[in-house]
């Protein structure tokens, strides 16, 4: 579904990741992890097209998108929930959402905010609450189903957990996996190793910029300890 060849990406001079190859099977969910500054984000924003590819391919369906336009990239069929959710904080929940889909005429419109209401029963009493007003968890509930107003295929979520209550983080992944099983392909961004096996299927481990570790989740299931030691958590922090 998604192929990264030998993608390297940065900011102007600077290279975020190098050399990176990534495959993303259609329905199957992808853990992408790595400590703070390991090149998790600039990944998938660059998957998304909102940072500069200095090198190698996006394919996307077999379909060269390095070049497309962020816009081309979600009516494709990819869409994001970033890194610190940037939601419209002044706009309500039903206006958040009706900008997440704003070129679906009104009828699907309506049946995308239905289709997150059922996902986020929580977000269904504060439609007409302002986003800013929202617990945190709330905010990564509306993150997210602005993002599934563009009818995605592909689902890519940047720190899915980071800062947000427990009960919040379970209902997140919750709704993680009800995507899952309704045959979405998500790429999921964790510094929350022990959360994003439990419902991915494959897993890479970047560090610095380059892919380290590469595998199914079982396996890194089993090998946490290696896991832990390249992300530099259980092990202690890296001199
Ligand atoms: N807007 C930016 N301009 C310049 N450098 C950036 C920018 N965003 C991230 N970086 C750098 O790119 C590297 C990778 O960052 P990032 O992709 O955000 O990592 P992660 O998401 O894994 O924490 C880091 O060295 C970071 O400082
Ligand atoms: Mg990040």
């Amino acid at each position: 579904m998604l192929r990264l060849e030998t993608l390297s990406c940065g900011y102007g001079d600077m290279r975020a990741v190098h050399g990176l190859d990534l495959e993303l099977v259609e329905g199957g969910t992808t853990a992408l992890l790595g400590a703070n500054g390991a090149g998790k984000s600039s990944t998938i924003m660059s998957v998304a097209g909102h940072v500069q590819v200095h090198e190698g391919k996006v394919l996307y369906r077999g379909e060269d998108i390095t070049r497309a336009t962020p816009m081309a990239r979600v009516k494709k069929g990819i869409a994001v929930v970033p890194e610190g959710r940037r939601l419209f904080s002044s706009l309500t929940v039903r206006e958040n959402l009706v900008v997440g889909g704003y070129s679906l005429p009104k009828p699907k419109s309506d049946a995308g905010i239905d289709r997150v209401m059922t996902l986020f029963p929580r977000l269904k009493e504060r439609l007409d609450q302002r986003a800013g007003s929202l617990s945190g968890g709330e905010q990564q509930m509306l993150s997210i189903g602005r993002a599934l107003m563009s009818e995605p295929a592909l689902l890519m979520v940047d720190e899915l957990s980071l800062g947000l209550m427990p009960k919040m983080i379970d209902a997140c992944y919750q709704a993680v996996a009800e995507l899952k099983r309704g045959g979405l392909t998500i790429l999921l961004v964790e510094q929350s190793t022990h959360r994003a096996l439990e419902v991915a299927d494959q897993v890479c481990v970047l560090e610095s910029g380059r892919s380290v570790w590469k595998g199914s989740a079982h396996e890194a299931r089993n090998d946490t300890e290696i896991i832990d030691a390249l992300l530099g958590l259980q092990a202690g922090p890296k001199a």
